[in-house]
């Protein structure tokens, strides 16, 4: 197993893994901050800092536009981060989320 640490990696625990499977997404603490890791509709797993970039509200994943919204200010962002509507001056931070062979997921820091 990789090491964990502050910057190492995160696993997601069993809930959480649930909730994923369940919702499309969940919201994890991760990388010193909290990390949504979300699966696309290709089923590929995607992660970014949850603070949405304008006033740091918690984004979520609309699985059914395949977008990351933000309800403080009806803001959008595609599933690379890339704002495309509202006011957020910043794309998402992206982080590195992975699957492995027996289900673990694992979040990192390192940005995507
Ligand atoms: Fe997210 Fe304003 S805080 S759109």
């Amino acid at each position: 197993m990789p090491a964990a640490g502050p910057g190492g990696p995160t696993r997601l625990t069993r809930p959480e893994v649930e909730a994923l499977d369940t919702k499309k997404f969940v919201i994890v603490p991760a990388a010193g901050t909290r990390v949504l890791v979300l699966r696309d509709a290709e089923q590929r797993l995607r992660a970014f800092d949850a603070r949405c970039t304008h006033e740091g509200c918690t984004v979520q994943y609309v699985p059914a536009e395949g977008v990351v919204w933000c309800a403080c200010h009806n803001a959008r962002f595609d599933l690379e981060g890339r704002v495309i509507a509202g006011p957020p001056p910043r794309p998402l931070p992206r982080y590195m989320a992975r699957e492995e062979a027996d289900g673990t997921i694992l979040v990192t820091a390192d940005h995507a």
